[in-house]
């Protein structure tokens, strides 16, 4: 295994246009539950029901049932080495974008600046009547909460059954396309169109390192088998010394 980190610290080194593609295994080390790994939320929770929007528009209880507590606990959730390693690997100049499935939140309050979060984030919740904005932790009590107008409150994330921000999908592909390396770390890689944008980069060249606990990304050129809070810091580690 050390061998595959030097090797892959050397690829990155020289570098200045990597993005990364994360998904939930990213925030495992937050305490924050995946989707499909072992015990994710998807064993206990029918996503057709708690996370579609066609759901959602006949009882909004299910969606604000397993996202309403993080909501209103949202400053509490803190990054961890793994974001912080990319915020780094961001202010090295080698990391020009992420791209993140989470809607958490966690890129940000880790120092990242270019995030492309393309599942939208639970940061921000509107009004479905007037649109009113508010900002997690302050949101109205109540399963799901209400607007004063009397419209029911949404968070500004993308339910299944719900399009993407076709502008924030052309920035992720944009990242994609542009890329001269790939780090998909924590995500099974299954939902589209997240799952395509590796192909993408690697169609221009890009060279795609997967960092995950089991193997999800079929055509990586590099697969690290490791929790991203251990991999990521220890590349930087080494990249810094490369550099030196
Ligand atoms: N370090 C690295 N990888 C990890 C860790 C860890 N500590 N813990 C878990 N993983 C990996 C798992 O092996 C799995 O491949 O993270 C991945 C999590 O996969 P999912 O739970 O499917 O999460 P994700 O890929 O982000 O799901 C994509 O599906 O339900 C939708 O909108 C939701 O954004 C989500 C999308």
């Amino acid at each position: 295994m050390e061998h595959l980190y030097s090797e892959i610290s050397r690829l990155l080194a020289p570098l200045h246009h990597c993005t990364a593609l994360t998904g939930a295994g990213i925030s495992a080390e937050s305490g924050i539950a995946t989707f499909r790994s072992k015990g994710g939320l998807w064993e206990t929770y029918d996503p057709a029901i708690y996370a579609s929007i066609e759901f959602f528009r006949k009882d909004p209880s299910k969606y604000w049932t397993i996202r309403g507590d993080f909501i209103r606990n949202y400053d509490s959730y803190q990054p961890n080495a793994a974001h912080y390693a990319l915020a780094e690997l961001g202010s090295m100049g080698i990391l020009q974008a992420v791209i993140t499935q989470n809607i958490d939140g966690l890129h940000t309050k880790a120092g990242s600046t270019n995030v492309i979060e393309i599942h939208g984030s639970l940061r921000h919740i509107y009004c479905l009547s007037c649109g009113a904005k508010f900002t997690a932790p302050h949101v109205p009590e109540g399963l799901p909460p209400y607007c004063a107008c009397g419209g029911v409150l949404k968070p500004g994330t993308v339910l299944f059954g719900e399009q993407l921000s076709q502008d924030v999908l052309l920035q992720a592909r944009q990242a994609s396309a542009t890329c001269n390396a790939m780090l998909v770390i924590g995500t099974s890689a299954v939902v589209q169109p997240a799952a395509s944008l590796p192909y993408l980069a690697q169609q221009n060249g890009a060279k795609i390192i997967e960092i995950n606990i089991e193997k999800a990304f079929p055509d990586a050129d590099y697969f690290l088998q490791a929790k991203a809070g251990i991999a990521l810091p220890r590349i930087v580690e080494k990249i810094k010394k490369i550099r030196q």
